[in-house]
């Protein structure tokens, strides 16, 4: 577990007031995501992959994003930079960026933008200049006929105003950077281990120094000293460059030993938000209890594992109440019929269950449960982080 980084922000936040920041997260977040629903269309109705999920990522932090395989993580990162394709849609919610002094002058970008709503020529500016994207499974999608600098190279000049000569320089720094000297540069992708691919792929999104990466799975389908390497990669890309990374990853123990906090997600929905020690040391979710509970311990005491009963619902036809209640052991009446909402049960710390009411302190926010209009929706409890 690393110590949570801070990166200053130049300005502080101008988020609306309906946005509270949680715990001692002062500092503006630098992507907040609000309410955010997605949902696929089909014959039978909507699958509501994502629905009502609420974070927020401060600036200089690694951030992880948990949960069982389906449980939406990847339709949220594909969501926050609109790359959701029909029938999919985003059904409603905000995400605020602020991309704040990174941002080059002629990119003529508010301070602070919102994601969702922003005109498809200003997305385009955003997007790998101020925050980029490792997706699941992309080092597998390298063209497999271009060398990897060449691949590089173009992506530089496809997002900058550089002289072929120029990106052709910038690739080569950014190959040294991630670990890929100069006889990696001109292999074609299918002479790399899976490793050296996934740091190629690395490379692209951080070529342009954004403020946020976004990395999806990038350890998953590695071996295990590739799967360390790459961990102490973006632990050290943080520390030298003071990239912000949201990390995505179903392996808890991978977030264990690099993000400083983390959300977990449960059908759809962000069930849990706490600094990564608290997570492991006392998870308060009862769905996040049984993710710590199935992981192996190599020393210590042996303990039989226990696994999360049953099967993750539909996201067509959620259970009413809350969603974990046909899985948990601790279910009372009220789960079945009510929804617990995502409340600030201690400073900084975050969770969607009945069992933890979080004390009342009315007219301040922290203790507070968050209540009010979703974002677009206009119904149902806000969820925010
Ligand atoms: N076109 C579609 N119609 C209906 N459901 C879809 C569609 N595309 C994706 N889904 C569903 O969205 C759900 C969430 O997928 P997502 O990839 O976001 O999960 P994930 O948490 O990233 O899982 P993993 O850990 O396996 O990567 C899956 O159950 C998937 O079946
Ligand atoms: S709200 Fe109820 S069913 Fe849901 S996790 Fe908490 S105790 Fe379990
Ligand atoms: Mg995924």
């Amino acid at each position: 577990m690393t110590s949570p980084g801070s990166q200053g922000v130049n300005t502080p936040g101008a988020l609306p007031n309906s946005l509270p920041s949680v715990g001692k997260a002062a500092e503006a977040p630098l992507l907040t995501v609000d309410s955010l629903r997605i949902y696929y269309h089909s014959v039978l109705g909507e699958y509501k992959v994502v629905d009502g999920a609420s974070l927020s990522v401060r600036p200089g932090e690694i951030f992880g994003l948990a949960g069982e395989s389906g449980s939406g993580k990847s339709t949220l990162v594909d969501g926050v930079l609109r790359l959701i394709k029909p029938p999919g849609y985003v059904a409603g919610g905000q995400v605020l960026f602020r991309p704040g002094d990174s941002l080059n002058v002629t990119d003529n970008l508010p301070e602070m933008v919102d994601l969702l709503a922003l005109a498809e020529g200003d997305l385009r500016r955003v997007r790998w200049k101020h925050m980029s994207y490792v997706p699941q499974g992309s080092m597998n999608a390298l063209n497999p006929v271009m060398r990897v600098r060449d691949q590089l190279t173009e992506g530089i000049l496809a997002h900058t105003t550089m002289s072929a000569g120029e990106a052709n320089a910038k690739a080569r720094e950014v190959l040294e950077l991630v670990g890929l000297g100069r006889r990696v540069e001109r292999l074609y992708p299918h002479e790399l281990s899976g490793g050296m691919k996934q740091r190629a792929v690395i490379a692209c999104a951080i070529a342009l120094r954004p403020k946020l990466v976004m990395a999806d799975e990038p350890t998953t389908a590695l071996d295990v000293n590739a799967q360390r390497a790459i961990l102490q990669l973006i632990h050290d890309l943080r520390r030298e460059l003071g990239i912000t990374v949201l990390f995505v990853s179903h392996e808890m123990g991978v977030h264990a030993e690099l993000v400083d906090r983390m959300a977990i997600m449960y059908a759809g929905e962000v069930v849990e938000i706490a600094d990564v020690e608290s997570i492991y040391i006392r998870p308060l979710h009862p769905y996040t209890q049984g993710l710590i509970g199935s992981i192996p311990h190599a020393t210590g005491e042996r303990k039989r594992l226990v696994g999360i009963p049953g099967m993750a619902p539909s996201a067509l036809t959620w259970p009413e109440g809350c969603r974990f209640h046909p899985r948990c052991s601790r279910a009372m009446d009220i789960c079945r019929t009510s929804a617990p909402s995502l409340a600030e049960v201690q400073p900084g710390r975050l969770v969607s269950c009945h069992l933890c009411q979080p004390p009342a302190h009315p007219g301040n926010g922290t203790g507070a449960r968050y209540q009010g209009q979703a974002a677009s929706s206009g119904e149902g409890a806000r969820r925010d982080a």
